[in-house]
């Protein structure tokens, strides 16, 4: 930690003396600025700048020097010097006003259920200027003379409607170590790697394609250096444990032959755990409310869970948190997350448990309340098992019925209530004191239905989805013939399911400065700085 340190503290000569300069080295320059405050003023402090520099340069020199020296030699007896074992690196996000550390520590590969996402987000306006523009020379230098350097990270999210590539593109600091995200690619494929269970070899097809993606965004020469991983989610989790293991495998062998960095676990069925608080972290490092005391719930909902994680203000009120409650740990203080993945509370999840309702496990013609009368045999897959779907009412009565057919909003909201919200175990009691990020679908299904706008983006209500589902309800439409229940159950989840009031916000993102909200970018820095092969390379 003593060269990150001193480095800290001789930028923060930029602007102020810094304080409590009493480490070696630093305490030279700190003392001579002070006394450049003097009478002879100004002549004294440039003096004093131009040595501090050169002395800066001298280090970084040595500093360098010894890197190179090292490189050839991976001898783990070294790496005190750089950062002690159990010190944090230091990672952070440009263009972003607050909370720019981010540290993630080295976890464990696959620990116990104690979470070990590590976090610093302590904010100090003095390394900031490295990876910001406040001291946009230094910066410069710094990259110019090789003191940065470029790291990718390529992650694949294989969902359970669609894989997506995300790739992203960092500078890391020699200075500090830091991880400075400024590029990142996003390319989806439908459908998701799990509706190849009987053909591994067309889903590990479907993931090169990504892969190609990933090999044009990222030099070739970075290739080997870049870890590549990826995480299946529920779509994957639901299907027998044989089939999953082989497009896995086909996944693997296509990984083998990749020139990425790729590890023993890289592709791999990801908990739940991982997923919930991946994405809590993205949100709000994004948000840059890591640092503050009350960060934001993320709520995730995908197709075959749903994901529920959030800082209790005082878990130990609320026993039935226990299992649930994961230690995320920052330099200056530790988060306790509570995070929950609910399988079976997916959208389509959640769809194929309501429609199917009073139907035998192989019929695959079904009525459903929840969908309009017009609806007639529409053709709905979930599971690999193409259903066709119609609404329920008597086609005699819509014809002559001079009134539009609708949905028994009622009678949709019970089916709800009793097929799929006794799944919401255990129930978030406390989920509604915090600031409420919601992504994924609740988003998807906001923008298509006209409850926010694409371009304002924005806040909802829980009773705003309750109004607009009840309003889809009530109208014939042939073009997007399940978002009456789609509308129903999100509002119901909310409300029924999560304990939320009528009133509360639900802030929707899909992008939140440009980046995707994903649990991807909180895995990507996960890898980079919990594995040593990229943190001190
Ligand atoms: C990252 O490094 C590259 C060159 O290595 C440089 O051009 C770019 O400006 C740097 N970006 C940031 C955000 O520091
Ligand atoms: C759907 O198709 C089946 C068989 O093809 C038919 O019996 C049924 O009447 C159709 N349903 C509607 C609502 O058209």
């Amino acid at each position: 930690m003593t060269t990150t340190d001193l480095r800290k503290r001789k930028l923060a000569t930029d602007d102020k003396p810094a304080a409590g300069n009493r480490r070696k080295g630093s305490s030279g320059s700190g003392s001579g600025v002070t006394g450049g405050r003097g009478p002879s003023g100004l002549k004294l402090s440039f003096l004093c700048l131009v040595v501090s520099v050169v002395l800066l340069l001298f280090v970084f020199g040595v500093y360098h020097l010894y890197k190179i020296k090292h490189k050839s030699e991976p001898d783990p007896s070294h790496q005190p010097i750089l950062t002690k074992p159990s010190t944090f690196h230091p990672v952070s996000m440009p263009y972003h006003h607050d909370s720019l550390h981010v540290n993630v520590m080295p976890s464990k590969p696959k620990p116990t259920p104690e979470h070990s996402l590590h976090v610093d987000n302590e904010y100090d306006p003095t390394t900031a200027g490295i990876s910001e523009n406040a001291s946009p020379y230094l910066a410069r230098l710094a990259t110019k003379l090789g003191y940065s350097k470029v790291q990718y990270a390529a992650i694949i999210d294989a969902g359970s409607t669609g894989s997506r590539v995300l790739a992203y593109k960092f500078n890391r600091s020699f200075l500090d170590n830091k991880l400075v995200l400024y590029e990142e690619l996003f390319k989806e494929r439908k459908p998701g790697l799990s509706s190849f269970a009987d053909n591994p070899s067309e889903g590990a097809h479907s993931i090169k394609l990504l892969l190609d993606e990933a090999r044009a965004f990222i030099p070739k020469e970075h290739w080997s250096s870049t870890p590549l991983v990826l995480k299946a989610t529920a779509g994957l989790r639901l299907l027998p444990a044989s089939k999953a293991e082989n497009l896995l495998n086909a996944v693997r062998d296509l990984f083998a032959k990749s020139e990425f960095s790729v590890d023993m676990d890289a592709v791999e069925i990801m908990d739940g755990t991982d997923e919930g608080i991946f994405s809590w972290f993205t949100v709000n490092f994004l948000l840059g409310r890591l640092s503050k005391t009350n960060q934001a719930a993320a709520l995730d909902l995908g197709g075959g869970s749903t994901q529920v994680t959030f800082s209790p203000t005082d878990p130990d009120q609320v026993p039935v948190y226990d299992k649930f409650m994961h230690e995320v740990v920052t330099s200056s203080k530790k988060i306790n997350v509570f995070t929950h993945s609910y399988l079976g509370l997916g959208l389509m999840a959640a769809r194929h448990a309501v429609f199917t309702h009073g139907y035998g496990k192989d019929d695959t013609i079904i009525e459903s309340a929840c969908v309009n009368p017009i609806i007639a045999n529409r053709t709905w897959t979930y599971g690999n098992v193409q259903y066709k779907v119609s609404g329920k009412g008597e086609a005699a009565d819509i014809k002559s019925s001079a009134e539009q057919p609708v949905v028994d909003f009622e009678a949709c909201l019970e089916l709800v209530k009793s097929k799929v919200m006794p799944l919401v175990k255990p129930k978030p009691f406390t989920l509604k004191q915090h600031t409420v990020a919601a992504f994924s679908y609740y988003f998807e299904r906001a923008i298509e239905s006209g409850l926010v706008d694409p371009l304002a983006g924005g806040e909802t209500t829980v009773e705003a989805y309750r109004k607009k589902a009840q309003e889809i309800c009530a109208i014939p439409n042939d073009e997007q013939p399940f978002m009456c229940f789609d509308l129903t159950f999100i509002s119901t989840l909310l409300r029924e399911g999560f304990g939320l009031n009528e009133g509360k916000k639900i802030k929707l993102y899909k992008k939140i400065d440009g980046h995707e909200i994903s649990w991807a970018l909180g895995c990507a820095y996960n890898v980079l700085t919990s594995d040593e092969k990229f943190n001190n390379s």
